[in-house]
């Protein structure tokens, strides 16, 4: 008869070798990182950190020119995305077409973090994305456009594809209108087929100065003004339902908790 500790030994052997079958059988793919347009002749204008008291300063002045956009918000930033003025700017931007996907709940750097932790990250937004407006999004852009294999590997579990960009209007980092319109001008001609373009909804400048100013520009020059999805040739959104209504559940737990 076998001793209770070589049985014990292969019992453990067993579940070690059952585990490695399944670490090594289970889909161990990264998320797909695009930080630039595919599609030629168009421009991708994206506005970060909100939804904030500017999002339809921009979201208005878009549709006045028939131009659509994309919109990362985070869930618990500068405001919390459940807020009744939060979260009907946050609906009117995407009932006039414009993009909306997730830069995370909080903005935390997602590279200093725990796989649960990320998974926590990305799946908070998820959830308040669905219940405000309705869609299940596939786009992540990552804070501070940071990101490792361990944020890859759980974005691609979770479906995701992450978004950064390759022209930065340094609206965040402190560059005056002057600065950033110059930086546009740059990018703006025949040595550029399209733009993947960093901007933050949180901005003043940006909303009433830098936009109408970069749009014009780009649609003087022949450039379309398309989201991100178009620029990319892709599906933005996994589902599609009917708008949210409030319900109890529309509350972010760092208030409640005074945070
Ligand atoms: C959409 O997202 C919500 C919240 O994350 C989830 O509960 C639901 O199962 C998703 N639906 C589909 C069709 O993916
Ligand atoms: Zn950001």
């Amino acid at each position: 008869m076998l001793s209770l500790r070589i049985l014990l030994g292969l019992l453990l052997f067993a579940a070690f070798s059952v585990q490695l079958i399944v670490l090594s059988a289970s889909p161990n793919g990264k998320a797909r990182v695009y930080s630039g347009c595919t599609e030629p002749n168009k421009v991708a204008l994206t506005f970060d950190d909100g939804p904030y008291i500017y999002e339809n300063v921009i979201s208005d002045y878009l549709d006045s020119k028939g131009v659509k956009a994309t919109f990362f918000v985070n869930g618990y930033n500068y405001e919390c995305i459940y807020g009744t003025k939060v979260a009907a700017r946050l609906q009117k931007t995407y009932r006039s077409g414009h993009q909306i996907c997730s830069h995370t709940w909080d903005h935390a750097d997602l590279t200093g973090l725990s796989e649960a932790q990320i998974v926590d990250e990305l799946n908070k937004i998820d959830v308040a994305l669905f219940k405000i407006l309705g869609i299940n999004t596939t786009f992540v852009r990552p804070p501070y456009g940071s990101y490792d294999d361990l944020v890859r590997q759980v974005a691609y579990k979770l479906g995701k594809i992450l978004i950064t960009w390759d022209f930065d209007s340094g609206d965040s980092v402190g560059a005056t209108v002057q600065q950033s319109e110059d930086d546009y001008d740059e990018n703006i001609g025949e040595h550029v087929n399209n733009l993947l373009a960093l901007n933050h909804e949180t901005k003043k400048n940006t909303a009433e100065q830098l936009v109408p100013y970069v749009v014009e520009k780009f649609q003087a020059a022949g450039y379309e003004l398309v989201t991100v999805a178009e620029c990319l040739g892709l599906e933005p959104y996994t589902y599609v339902g009917p708008l949210g209504v409030r319900d109890k559940t529309w509350f972010c737990e760092e208030e409640r908790s005074g945070n």
